[in-house]
């Protein structure tokens, strides 16, 4: 196990990286992959039509690979909502250890997962949801900064304070999420007092990633300045992709004198958003994209790519700690043995061999 922190040893991976849950993009063959290379791969529930369509995909995936693999289980609002209870049992049944919950109202179902034993990772956008989280009992927190794809949350704050916030004010273990592309932004995270990343866009832009080759050369193709933020007048601010169709959703609903969803329902629909995914069309729909677009300029296996982080982040990690030559030449152990409250100790525990290693 070449990393050591809580995130790898609570779920059994040697790379602190997870792949989040991505609808229409999370099926067996990218969690699988990213499960194989070390980090923690995960199936995203609703991308299946049912429950009894999630358990034929946890058993696929299960033939892909022997590693440890979660499941994704977003919660927002529907006219007719899915059956989650019903998703969240075939999870139970079919074994899965780890359930990444995000969305509105998680209590019964993280209620329901807990009592049967599942590890809880948390998905939220602010410091207040994530005690609310705390409170219902979850065991690690996905932290999702303002730069992240999809879900933004409305209250716009970044990483960098809120992995901070995190730190000084959870008292449970946390992941940053968003924004994350590579090892040196795995360093900072676990500098910052996180015990892993949680990476999206990223990981569509990989070899195994079920999408169509255009959208990923759309992705290379693309800086940290084209995506749009888009239904932030409805309270339900998601951060797409940007091409002709979140242009003109956006143009709409800041021009809409009657304020109705029903006025950019046509553009920001989900069904043409699925069709970009398979048709390879960016311009055919809204699709989910993060600002770390901009960090993104290759097509690797996710294999090459956990490894790549991998190898940056001990990088960086040796690198760092090399600038601090102090009085004697010592390397400085505070009086806790670690930066923080309920932080990983840097110099002692991430990279599994040692302090002197790093
Ligand atoms: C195409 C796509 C679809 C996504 N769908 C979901 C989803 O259904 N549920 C969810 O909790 N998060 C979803 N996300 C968010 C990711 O799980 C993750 O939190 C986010 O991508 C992190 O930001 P990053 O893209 O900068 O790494 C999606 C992200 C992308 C790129």
């Amino acid at each position: 196990m070449p990393f050591n922190t809580e995130l790898t040893r609570a779920l059994g991976i040697k790379v602190p990286v997870v792949q989040g849950g991505m609808q229409w993009v999370g099926y067996a063959e990218l969690a699988s992959a990213v499960s194989n290379a070390g980090g923690l791969g995960i199936l995203t529930a609703l991308t299946q039509p049912t429950p009894e369509d999630l358990r034929k995909e946890i058993r696929r995936c299960r033939t892909m690979t022997s590693s440890p693999f979660g499941v994704n289980l977003t919660l927002l609002p529907a006219l007719v909502p899915p059956d989650y209870a019903a998703y969240a049992q075939v999870i139970i049944d079919e074994g899965i250890r780890i359930v990444e919950t995000a969305g509105n109202s998680p209590g019964p179902v993280i209620k329901q997962l807990k009592a049967a034993g599942t590890t809880i990772l948390h998905k939220c956008t602010t410091i207040r949801h994530a005690q609310s989280a705390v409170k219902l009992g979850v065991d690690f927190l996905s932290i999702d900064g303002f730069e992240c794809a999809g879900h933004v949350g409305e209250t716009d704050i970044t990483n960098f304070i809120l992995l901070s916030r995190a730190r000084q004010t959870l008292g449970i273990p946390f992941i940053a999420s968003g924004g994350f592309a590579d090892g040196q932004g795995l360093a900072a995270a676990l500098a910052l007092g996180a015990c892993g990343i949680n990476m999206g866009t990223r990981f569509m832009c990989t070899v195994e990633a079920p999408i169509h080759a255009n959208i990923k050369q759309a992705i290379v193709a693309a800086q940290e300045t084209d995506t749009e933020l888009v239904l932030r007048r409805w309270k339900n601010t998601s951060r797409l992709f940007k091409n002709k169709v979140s242009l003109k959703a956006v143009e709409v609903e800041k021009s809409s004198t009657t304020g109705k969803f029903e006025e950019v329902a046509e553009y920001v629909s989900g069904k043409r958003g699925r069709q970009v995914f398979l048709n390879g069309d960016k311009d055919f729909g809204v699709w989910t994209a993060g600002q770390v677009i901009g960090l993104i300029h290759d097509v690797p296996t996710c294999e090459a790519l956990v490894k790549r982080i991998e190898t940056e982040a001990v990088d960086a990690l040796r690198q760092n700690q090399a600038l601090w030559v102090g009085e004697s030449g010592q390397v400085p152990v505070s009086e806790t043995g670690t930066v923080g409250k309920n932080t990983n100790n840097p110099q002692a525990e991430i990279w599994g061999v040692g302090k002197s290693k790093l």
